[in-house]
């Protein structure tokens, strides 16, 4: 399959050039800048942005030797910085740093900026090109960058200051595909339905006829994961699902049934008795999620007993966790998501299948349809690996377990029938160790206190609390109190991540 390889200087928007390229139909490799490989099927080459500045001293700098392959090169920003260093150009700090929106002028005709003249480009740069490097001709300007693109026609490079992946470059699109599948003529030939076909192909070959074993924990990955191994080698996969005693109402029905309809051989485990054991008495939010990982390792250790002749592990890691753990790490690279609840650890000794490792989180939905998971399961709201337990603030008893699910489920409800649950990142109900006074009938309450947390984000790492119309907001409270037994009053959670997060512990 052809591709196109992304060398990573650290910039915070690589994967997002690999996705806009992905989109295009163009298999895309992100790799750390001072490792690049290329094979027959690279048809070009893209260098990232980076946090540095080219003349700083542990700048990432990479081999020369990069361009003298034949392959067409991209430059991106810092991506342009180097090849004005390495080529004899003149870079250095803008009066003023540009960030924002600028206007692209095209000043020479040029495949790259095809469709280009005069539309938004979105700027994010301190240094700036003074000089043109050797061999180099300026293709475009702004009013801030007389040399906000240029390219060498004989060398194949071009090189652009402004950034093409990000949503405000009103057609970035339209330039990534020119270079990519203009210039660099690489086949668009990217899709689920192949990259499915590959995988169970692979997975055939390496399994052969041993055993593999997974956990499932009923979100998406681990359940695409599943399904991929199961459509590859049948009953030779079996999925362990816990029920670890913290999951929402219905869910253990909904996920069983859900795993039933794709046919995966499923070995489920009812856990409530041990994990509410262990965590008695337990407050601290990080005790909380420490006993709940090492308990599942344990459950999922003993299960794995009765498969002496498993010898390979299922797993369910993305691109973004693999890219994280093998990129080079600039002054603020390390904005990253967190908690992998639910992981197993090394010392399993079992040989590693992760069928999802390069794939972003869209296109995991993406091949969840393709192997006939339906729409209700693939845009569920993430849940965490604590599940409920960090949603009861303080001790865990199943008593208040039973109160939060009957919340919780009622939240989810009344968003689902007001249509707002696929515009929203999570919505939930957390239970407080709070009692308020309240009055029902003529009767003074002494009860407890639900607090809402509704949220939009497009990552978790930022969120907002949504602006729900107060009609639904009334609907969820009116219920809470009248169906669920014990809690007279409900609030709504109104802070922004950060400073706050999205779960309560
Ligand atoms: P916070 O609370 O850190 O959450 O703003 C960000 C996102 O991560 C989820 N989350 C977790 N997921 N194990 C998980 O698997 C955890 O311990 C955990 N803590 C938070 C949270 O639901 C939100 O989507």
């Amino acid at each position: 399959m052809d591709k196109i390889v992304i060398l990573d200087f650290g910039s915070q928007y690589t994967q997002l050039i690999s996705r806009k390229i992905r989109e295009l139909g163009v298999y895309t490799e992100i790799l750390p800048y001072n490792k690049p490989v290329f094979d027959e099927n690279t048809k070009g080459l893209i260098l990232s942005g980076s946090p540095y500045s080219v003349y700083e001293n542990d700048a990432p700098i990479v081999d020369q030797s990069i361009f003298s392959k034949g392959l067409p090169v991209l430059g991106i920003c810092y991506g342009m910085q180097l090849i004005a260093h390495f080529f004899g150009g003149k870079v250095s700090k803008a009066h003023k740093s540009e960030y924002g929106f600028a206007t692209l002028e095209v000043v020479k005709p040029s495949k790259l900026l095809e469709g280009m003249d005069k539309t938004v480009v979105w700027m994010s740069h301190g240094d700036r090109l003074e000089k043109l490097p050797e061999g180099f001709e300026a293709i475009a300007r702004t009013s801030n960058s007389p040399f906000a693109a240029i390219e060498n026609l004989s060398k194949k490079i071009w090189a652009v200051q402004f950034h093409p992946e990000v949503y405000h470059t009103q057609k970035g699109k339209q330039l990534l595909s020119n270079f990519v599948l203009d210039i660099c003529k690489a086949k668009a030939n990217w899709n689920m339905e192949n990259f499915l076909a590959q995988q169970i192909e692979t997975i055939r070959k390496t399994v052969k006829d041993k055993r593999v074993i997974g956990a499932i924990s009923g979100g998406v990955d681990s359940t695409v994961t599943a399904a991929i191994l199961s459509k590859a080698i049948g009953d030779q996969f079996v999925g362990v699902f816990v029920n670890n005693g913290l999951l929402r109402k219905n869910e253990i029905e909904y996920v069983l049934n859900a795993l039933n309809k794709l046919k995966i051989n499923v070995r489920y485990e009812d856990a409530e008795n041990l994990f509410l054991d262990r965590l008695k008495g337990v407050i601290d939010p990080e005790q909380k999620r420490k006993i709940i990982g090492h308990t599942f390792i344990d459950v999922f250790k003993r299960i794995a007993e009765d498969y002496k002749d498993a010898e390979f592990l299922a797993q369910g890691t993305l691109y973004p966790d693999v890219i994280e753990s093998t990129s080079v790490k600039g002054p603020s690279a390390t904005i990253k998501s967190h908690h992998n609840v639910g992981g197993l650890p090394k010392d399993l000794k079992f040989k590693l299948i992760e069928p999802l490792r390069f794939l972003f989180k869209d296109e995991v939905r993406k091949l969840g349809k393709t192997l006939g998971i339906d729409d209700e399961f693939i845009n569920r709201h993430p849940f965490p690996g604590p599940g409920l337990a960090i949603r009861i603030i303080g001790e865990i008893t199943k008593e208040k377990l039973d109160i939060l699910r009957e919340a919780d489920a009622i939240v989810v409800e009344e968003i689902k029938k007001a249509n707002l649950y696929n515009d929203l990142w999570q919505a939930f109900a957390v239970l407080l160790p709070v009692s308020s006074v309240g009055v029902m009938g003529d009767k003074r309450t002494y009860e407890n206190v639900v607090a809402i947390r509704i949220i939009e984000s497009v990552d978790g790492m930022t969120a907002d609390w949504a602006k729900i119309p107060y009609e639904v907001l009334n609907n969820i409270s009116t219920r809470i109190i009248n169906e669920v037994k014990s809690i007279n009053r409900v609030v709504y959670d109104i802070s922004s991540k950060p400073p706050s997060t999205i779960e309560w512990e």
